[in-house]
């Protein structure tokens, strides 16, 4: 496993083996790698003859009283983990990604400004940003991405298809702790208190599941008896939940076909997410 942290290195790199006819499968990440994670990278591996995966805590998308500083970072470990399945590992630092004269945002308009977007002003728009630098830099023929970000995921389809971006997107499932909680690098925050009320979020999910399959249609009955469950737990508070079409995210009165149920949760101080796709 190459590690690269020159954009422009990589961009070289990436131009020789793609004239060698290799595909190229690319996995974003922020590090601190956990098997959702790896789940992607092991994906690309099957795909794809060259794999990168990328680390960057990317300051962008982090709000000024967001936890930017202490995300939680760990390359050695990170890069231990990936190399069983990477050929380039990208690690740049902030002064190459953005120096000081860097300008330029983008954004994908009402996608982002709703669900995390309208909790999270801006971080959309410096994960929408950060990705395209990375396909210029990385040029894949296939990206991968987790359902666990499921906004991530639709606002990404949505840039690539908008800026007739090459990339062919692929979302996998999340992958999920024992108890049903969804992995991520914020779980680490959580104390062992928190840790176990943070099940309850996938458990809401479950409840939601089940509702609609007893025959139940009405979005807000359904939000409600999520609402209760979550509340039980005294270190949670509900940013949001919502149920939604899974592709405009338009919210749904009545359950549909298809609906995609997100939601937002504190546990403590910890700002977890998590979703659930129900099929009718
Ligand atoms: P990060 O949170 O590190 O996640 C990197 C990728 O892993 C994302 O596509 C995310 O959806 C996926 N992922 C995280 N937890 C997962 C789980 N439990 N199961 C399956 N997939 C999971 O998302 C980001 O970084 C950043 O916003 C990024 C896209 C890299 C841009 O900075």
């Amino acid at each position: 496993m190459k590690i690269i942290s020159s954009p422009q290195l990589l961009q070289e790199e990436i131009i020789k083996l793609k004239r060698k006819g290799n595909t190229i499968g690319f996995v974003p990440t922020m590090g601190y790698l956990h098997d959702g994670h790896l789940s992607l990278i092991r994906r690309a591996r099957k795909d794809c003859d060259v794999v990168v995966v990328s680390i960057f805590v990317n300051p962008l998308q982090f709000g000024p009283r967001e936890d930017l500083k202490k995300y939680p970072r760990n390359f050695k470990k990170d890069s231990a983990l990936c190399k069983k399945y990477t050929d380039i590992l990208f690690y740049p630092n902030v002064r190459e990604m953005y120096p000081d004269d860097f300008l330029t945002e983008i954004e994908v308009n009402k996608l982002s400004n709703v669900l995390c977007g309208a909790s999270r002003p801006g971080h959309f728009k410096g994960v929408a940003t950060v990705v395209n630098k990375l396909f210029n830099i990385i040029f894949p023929d296939m990206a991968y991405f987790g359902q666990k970000d499921a906004q991530q995921a639709v606002i990404i389809k949505k840039m690539v298809k908008d800026l007739n971006i090459p990339a062919d997107i692929k979302v996998m499932p999340t992958v999920r702790e024992k108890d049903g909680l969804a992995m991520s690098s914020r779980n680490s925050y959580l104390s062992r208190q928190e840790r176990g009320d943070a099940a309850v979020l996938y458990r809401s999910l479950i409840l939601a599941k089940n509702m609609v399959k007893k025959g139940a249609t009405d979005s807000n009955k359904i939000i409600s008896k999520m609402r209760n469950l979550i509340l039980n737990k005294k270190s949670a508070k509900i940013d949001y939940i919502s149920i939604v079409n899974p592709e405009t995210l338009d919210p749904l009165k009545k359950m549909n076909k298809q609906a995609l149920v997100l939601l937002a949760v504190f546990v403590g101080k910890t700002r977890l997410i998590d979703n659930i796709l129900i099929r009718r």
